[in-house]
This record gives C-alpha cells, structure tokens and sequence, in this order.
C-alpha cells in the first residue's frame, strides 16, 4: 500500500478552527521528540510535508493534511515537553483535549512512544484519558532502529515490547493494535497503512 497524494491543508491553534470536512480522520500524538512529524513524513514518503527537529517542541499547532483526497493524517505537537513553562503546557495540554473531544471524524490516534523507555506515567494516563472519553487508540513504537537486534529475546525489542505489553494489560483487559516503526529505516509503514485502509473501508461499508 502506498499514498499517492498527500497535502499541507491548514495549521490550528484551536480544535474549533479545524477542517469542516466529514472525512474520516487519524491522529499521532504522543511525547515531544517521539517521532510523530518524521513517522507522518515516512507513511507519505515526503521528507518535508511535517516539520521535524531534533530538538523538542517542534510542532506547535494542529496540522490537517489531506491524504488520498479520502482521509485526513493530524499531526499534533507533543506532550510533556519538559522545558515549557506552566502556562506553555497548560495551552498544549487545552488544545490537545480539545481537539480529541471536539472531532468526532477522528476514527482513531495513535500513541507514539520510544521504544527505548520504560512505560511512562503521562503515556499511560493519557490513554487512560481517551478510553475515559471513548476514543479509539493503537499504540506505535517509534526509533526501532535505536534499539539492539541481537537475536537475543532478553536485550532488544522483543523484551521492551512484551514489558510495555504487561504494563497495558495491568491497566486494560485488551492489548491494542501495536506497530513497531523506524522512520529512518522505513520500517512499519506497511502495517499502519493496511490498518489505516482496512478502518477506511470499514467506515465505508456501514
Ligand atoms: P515534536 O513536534 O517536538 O513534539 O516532536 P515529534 O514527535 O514530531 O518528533 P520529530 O518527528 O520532529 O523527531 C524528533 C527527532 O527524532 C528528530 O531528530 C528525528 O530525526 C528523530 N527521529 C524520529 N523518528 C526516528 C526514528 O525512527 N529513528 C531515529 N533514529 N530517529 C528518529
Ligand atoms: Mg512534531
């Protein structure tokens, strides 16, 4: 599966602001720096459709971009970026509850999270926070490639991902949908694309 057109549409500050459209919609949001730009900029093979920095904080506002002409990305800034200040965090903390309350064209998000680190309390409480709210969500495990593949299942991936795995089934009944990705590798489009089409579909056949 590959995008054949994906287009800048229009940055946001507000929720209420954003695209009328009816459009089913997918959006990535997780910690500042995980890799949610460069992850959008690898499922549309264009290097520099979201803005990317090696430095926190980077994305700022709500970017729609227009995928297909069927289906919007939403590429959100960041969470838990450690050197705002309070009234910088209370503003991205309002205007990403907003935009996940008010867009009832959003068909899921997708939780980034470094596959290097341990669970980490914001990540789970705000999952925690959209099951509340009864929002659909899939987990992605982003920067792979930083990560050791070895062959041995106790040092690399596989012991990450089966820890994170038992941290999420102490919280839920279910494990979510869970991708693993390298944006610098190309590595896990595939799968998010097929999951993206196979919901796309779905919508259209009800
Ligand atoms: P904010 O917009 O600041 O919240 O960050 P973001 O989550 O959008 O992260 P961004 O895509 O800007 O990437 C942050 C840094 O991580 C950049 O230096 C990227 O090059 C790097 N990065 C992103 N994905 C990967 C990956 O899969 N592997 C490696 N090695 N680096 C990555
Ligand atoms: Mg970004």
């Amino acid at each position: 599966m590959n995008i054949k057109s994906a287009k800048f549409i229009v940055s946001n500050q507000n929720a209420k602001d954003c695209p009328k459209s009816d459009l089913p919609e997918y959006a990535f949001i997780g910690r500042s720096n995980v890799g949610k730009s460069s992850l959008i900029n690898m499922l549309t093979n264009n290097k520099k459709l979201a803005k990317t920095s090696s430095k926190p904080g980077k994305t700022r506002l709500i970017n729609h971009f227009l995928i297909d002409s069927s289906w919007h990305l939403v590429d959100l800034p960041g969470y838990g970026y450690a050197r705002a200040s309070k009234s910088e965090k209370k503003n991205f903390q309002k205007l990403i509850t907003d935009y996940f309350i008010n867009r009832n064209q959003l068909i899921s998000a997708f939780i980034l999270v470094d596959v290097r680190h341990e669970a980490q309390k914001i990540d789970i409480e705000f999952m925690r926070w959209l099951t509340i709210n009864k929002i659909a969500f899939s987990i992605v495990f982003t920067k792979i490639d930083k990560l050791k593949q070895d062959g041995n299942p106790n040092s690399g991936i596989e012991e990450k991902i089966k820890n994170y795995k038992s941290v999420i089934l102490e919280n839920w009944e279910y494990l979510p949908e869970i991708f693993l990705t390298s944006s610098t590798k190309h590595i896990g489009k595939e799968n998010i694309l097929y999951y993206i089409n196979k919901l796309n579909r779905d919508i259209n056949q009800k």
